[in-house]
């Protein structure tokens, strides 16, 4: 049986392999714990699918105590280009009032899925928000907000794997690359 998860070999280049994406992991798992050495305790707001993978890596390695939510939005549907207002499709379920929240994605482009996220909470009043993006592609943000830890700069290409997709595949994959063109519909 074919499905496109079993193809073997479905990207044109690797771009961050797997051991440079855990040491930086490891890295912002530091940064993120020295800063937060203080609170009692830090939220985290996963937007999943894309940041499943990134939160549950970074989250072993930050050292504070942490409580753990999910906010589920579709900026992309089946397409490389994301359409301009992201769809919150599964709010949180937890109270952030007061709050030290850090928001998780996989990756920041035009900007407008994070800063909506970000909108959402702060009418919540939380005590202080902060985020954290794996990956920032570089001069594509189009919103006044800029995310406060980046794992990766990287080039205006589309790319999948460690959580990234294309129409919901290759999120396994242990590194980040861009998909053979053939591969894109
Ligand atoms: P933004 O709203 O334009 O910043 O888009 C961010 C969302 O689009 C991310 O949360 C990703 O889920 C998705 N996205 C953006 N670029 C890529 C890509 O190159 N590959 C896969 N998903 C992407
Ligand atoms: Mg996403």
């Amino acid at each position: 049986m074919k499905n496109s998860n079993s193809i073997t070999d479905p990207l044109e280049k690797i771009i961050i392999s797997e051991e440079q994406i855990q040491s930086r992991v490891s890295d912002l798992g530091k940064i993120i714990s020295d800063y937060y050495k203080a609170v009692d305790e830090l939220t985290i707001i996963s937007i999943v699918n894309g940041a499943i993978i990134f939160t549950a890596d970074l989250i072993r390695k930050i050292n504070v105590p942490i409580k753990l939510d999910c906010i589920k939005v579709s900026s992309y549907g089946n397409e490389t280009l994301p359409h301009k207002k992201p769809e919150i499709i599964e709010k949180i379920q937890t109270e952030i009032k007061d709050k030290h929240i850090l928001i998780i994605d996989d990756i920041i482009d035009t900007g407008h899925t994070l800063f909506e996220v970000y909108k959402i909470i702060k009418n919540k009043n939380p005590a202080s928000i902060k985020s954290c993006l794996l990956l920032q592609k570089s001069s594509r943000l189009e919103v006044d907000f800029e995310p406060d830890y980046i794992g990766f700069q990287i080039a205006d290409e589309f790319v999948v794997g460690y959580g990234l997709d294309y129409a919901q595949n290759y999120r396994n994959l242990p590194h980040i690359g861009v998909l053979k063109n053939e591969l894109l519909k």
